[in-house]
């Protein structure tokens, strides 16, 4: 029998460290801010804000909402990124994507602050990423550790997904991993950190051949596609380590991943749920590094320090 891998018992023990953290920060008169861009009326947006509202306002991170309409400018965008720069409540930005296809949507996540972009998906962050300038976040046992140094953040997605692992004493030196996605936010950063964490890592695509000749090879599979059932029982070797990270909301309201868990389950030794799986960690990595921000910040202004 598989064990299943459980996402909200696992993003409940972060969010309960980050509570400490933040009342800790609270007594010392400083306040954590999270601003959030949403554009449009994407109902899955809504579902993912409120989420992340109420994991916030239960740890006591203030979460500041910005929503604009479809029609809204790239240069409104980037004006109130500006100012959400400089503003001192505001330690964390977060832009809901995708936004509308006539914005340049890397233009407008390069305008985040690094120190404050704390879904890492700037220029920077992926450049210090890809750089191991900022994998020393993965190796840290208790990574609400920071220092001064610490300038940028490792994508939430990603990170969450390697603390589930580790969660689950899976050690991932020498394994092979197969990534399914070469996305920005998924695929690539994930891909990073396995290797950073020393895995041997196989990334497929929409391009990539006979997929299921490199799953059956591989010791943990992380798939993050979208698409529903693209992972089959006869896809995997006996004992697979199975981390979904896809989410499809079908027609009838119900929320799928990537894998077929029936068959796959059968063959795995840990395999994560969706729902209940990657996305409450995903939430719990956020809230953390938006704590992180506020910390880091607090010490950088510290006098001990200038
Ligand atoms: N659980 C969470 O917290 C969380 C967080 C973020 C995203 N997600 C979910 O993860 C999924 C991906 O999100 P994303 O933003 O990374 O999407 P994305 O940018 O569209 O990337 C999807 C990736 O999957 C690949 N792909 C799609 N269909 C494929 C197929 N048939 N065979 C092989 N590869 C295929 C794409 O390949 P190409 O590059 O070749 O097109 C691409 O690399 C979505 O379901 C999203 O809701 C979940």
């Amino acid at each position: 029998m598989p064990k299943i891998m459980d996402g909200r018992k696992l993003a409940e023990e972060i969010k309960a460290e980050v509570k400490k953290e933040v009342r800790l920060l609270n007594e010392h008169g400083i306040d954590v801010g999270l601003a959030v861009l949403l554009v449009g009326d994407n109902p899955a947006s809504e579902q993912y804000f409120l989420a992340i509202m109420r994991a916030s306002k239960n740890v006591g991170i203030t979460v500041y909402k910005h929503k604009f309409p479809d029609t809204v400018t790239i240069n409104e965008l980037l004006n109130i990124i500006n100012s959400l720069n400089t503003d001192e409540r505001v330690n964390g930005i977060l832009i809901f994507l995708p936004l509308p296809k006539r914005i340049n949507a890397r233009r407008v996540i390069n305008s985040i602050a690094p120190e404050k972009d704390v879904d890492g998906l700037g220029a920077i962050s992926v450049g210090r990423l890809a750089a191991d300038e900022s994998t020393f976040q993965l190796f840290k046992n208790n990574s609400h550790e920071i220092s001064e140094s610490m300038s940028s953040f490792i994508p939430c997605t990603p990170f969450g997904v390697i603390k589930f692992l580790e969660y689950y004493g899976v050690a991932l030196k020498g394994k092979h991993a197969v990534v399914i996605s070469k996305s920005l936010a998924v695929g690539k950063p994930l891909s990073m950190m396995l290797l950073a964490k020393e895995a041997t890592v196989t990334v497929c695509h929409r391009e990539t051949k006979n997929l299921s000749a490199l799953t059956i090879q591989a010791d943990i599979i992380c798939t993050a596609t979208g698409q529903q059932g693209i992972i089959k029982g006869d896809m995997v070797k006996d004992g697979v380590i199975v981390v979904d990270i896809g989410i499809k909301v079908l027609s009838d309201g119900r929320i799928v991943g990537d894998v077929d868990f029936d068959s796959v389950k059968d063959r795995a030794s840990l395999i994560t749920p969706v729902p209940g799986g990657v996305g409450p960690v995903t939430i719990a990595m956020l809230i953390e590094n938006t704590a992180r921000s506020a910390k880091r910040s607090d010490l950088l202004k510290s006098p001990l320090l200038m």
